[in-house]
């Protein structure tokens, strides 16, 4: 179900397109549905429908659109045609996007395609969720305890009914067949004037069909994002749990409170990271990798022993980044999609790599760009040279052999090549081929003005 407006996230976004992790809410959910693999998912839309389905499309979802929002019993009726006619159907919320795959399963076991499986917690507070109403279903009191007779939401709930603690997560595993009837059955006679999904308790306990229950392992799992606060909480609930994940595989972290994953880490062994650090897309750590505070870091492959300096962005972004073993890197370095570092390659501040290719101990350790350079073995780049590879129109390559010493403040003006072991001087532009094994330089030679006097200032 992802119909709702989300009227306090106070957003023109479409609630179930916030972010999480950086995936959206919905995304999550649909990757716990596609865990299980399910013979078909089908996503109920209706506020901001077009944008929540074009975000989420992929072939193996179907969509059922449900205008306007006439509750939730409503919301499942728009799916029905899409739902096979036998099977089990379970039902997630869009916004509720922690929830385990282990979950999801243990609740369609309970349900074993005969019983309708509802997914409860015991909340301190169960303020605003639908409690679970127990006991004897001839209405001898509503009592915690025994069978479940019935779900009562809370604006329709007596004050003896708010005092139960068991609420209905909103997640529920029910025989399509019977859920398909039941529907077709619901009123709208309550407090909200809404088809009520949960109306189909009573249903099922008045037809005879058991209701069963079952838990998450953690209320995490079921937390709904409503407004700004809950979904920052849900953010740092989930980045917790992946930072723990991590560190019992032996990665050590400055602070956990203070680091995201936005996608997938893989660590080798002894691993640190400092604080404030995002990864970001897919990022591989090799063993003994150390990434040092403030670093951003997308979609690369970071070999063994490698150092990350702080204050350095690394983002590999379709082409991907690639940083060599024992490579040095930052502080305040930016490597761009396409950087492929070889081993011991030193990369210092404000340095940028783009779609370039360095080889083992090559080094550009200050303020300089390479952009779309191949760069040969021991190459000492020098402090502000930089490759112009873009003539207004094209890009074009630069090629640096092994043991080339680029001067200081050099321009690289591509296409060109420079041969292996050549030094060019500091403050060249060159726009030529410039051969192995010499000195290159082209700049205006130095002059020195014999008997030339600096002007003095006139006297008024
Ligand atoms: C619902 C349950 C309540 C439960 C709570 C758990 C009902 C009647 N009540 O209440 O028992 O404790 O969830 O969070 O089901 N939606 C639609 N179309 C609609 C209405 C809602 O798609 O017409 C979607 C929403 O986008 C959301 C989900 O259904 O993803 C739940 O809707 P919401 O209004 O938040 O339900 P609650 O009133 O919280
Ligand atoms: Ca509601």
């Amino acid at each position: 179900m992802a119909a709702g407006k989300g009227t306090r996230m106070k957003s023109t976004l479409p609630k179930v397109l916030h972010k999480l992790a950086g995936r959206p809410l919905l995304q999550h959910v649909l990757e716990t549905a596609a865990e299980l693999k399910a013979d078909g998912i089908v996503v109920i839309t209706g506020h901001g429908a077009d944008e929540v389905e074009s975000a989420v499309a992929a072939p193996h979802l179907a969509f059922a659109r449900q205008m306007p929002q006439l509750g939730t019993g409503h919301a499942v009726q728009q799916a029905l045609p899409k739902l096979h006619e036998q099977g089990t159907t379970l039902i997630l919320s869009g916004d509720v996007p922690l929830m385990e795959a282990a979950t999801a399963r243990a609740l369609i076991e309970a349900c074993s395609g005969s019983k309708l499986a509802l997914l409860t917690i015991n909340l301190a507070d169960p303020t605003g969720y639908g409690r679970i109403i127990r006991g004897d279903p001839a209405g001898r009191g509503a009592t915690e305890g025994g069978r479940v007779h019935g779900i009562r939401e809370h604006k329709d709930a007596n004050a003896t009914e708010r005092t139960i603690r068991e609420i209905y997560t909103g997640v529920m595993a029910a025989p399509t067949a019977l859920l398909r009837r039941w529907l077709g059955l619901l009123k709208n006679d309550n407090a909200q004037g809404e088809y009520y999904l949960t109306d189909v308790v009573a249903m099922a306990v008045a037809e005879g069909v058991h209701v069963v229950t079952a838990q998450p392992a953690s209320e995490t799992e079921v937390l709904g994002v409503n407004s700004p606060v809950q979904l920052a909480d849900l953010e740092r609930r989930y980045q917790r749990r992946r930072a723990e994940a991590l560190m019992e595989s032996g990665v050590r972290m400055a602070d956990p409170a203070r680091f995201d994953v936005r996608g997938e880490l893989r660590c080798g062994a002894d691993v640190d990271i400092d604080v404030n650090c995002i990864f970001e897309g897919t990022v591989i750590l090799g063993n003994s990798v150390r990434i040092g505070a403030n670093c951003v870091i997308r979609d690369a492959v970071i070999g063994d022993r490698a150092v990350i300096h702080p204050f350095t962005h690394i983002d590999g972004e379709t082409l991907g980044a690639r940083v060599g073993a024992g490579s040095l890197i930052g502080p305040y370095a930016r490597l761009r999609p396409g950087a492929v570092l070889a081993e011991d390659v030193h990369i210092g501040n404000f340095v940028e790599v783009k779609n370039s290719t360095l080889a083992r101990g090559a080094k550009a350790n200050h303020l300089a760009y390479l952009g779309d350079t191949t760069v040969g073995e021991r190459v000492n780049y020098g402090a502000g040279s930089i490759t112009a590879n873009y003539d207004g129109a094209n890009k074009h390559r630069t090629v640096i052999g092994n043991d080339v010493h680029i001067g200081s403040n050099c321009l690289l003006v591509a296409p060109v090549a420079v041969g292996d072991g050549a030094t060019i001087g500091g403050g060249s532009v060159i726009s030529k081929d410039a051969p192995a094994g010499q000195l290159t330089v082209a700049r205006a030679r130095q002059v020195t003005l014999a008997g030339w006097q600096r002007p003095v200032k006139k006297a008024k």
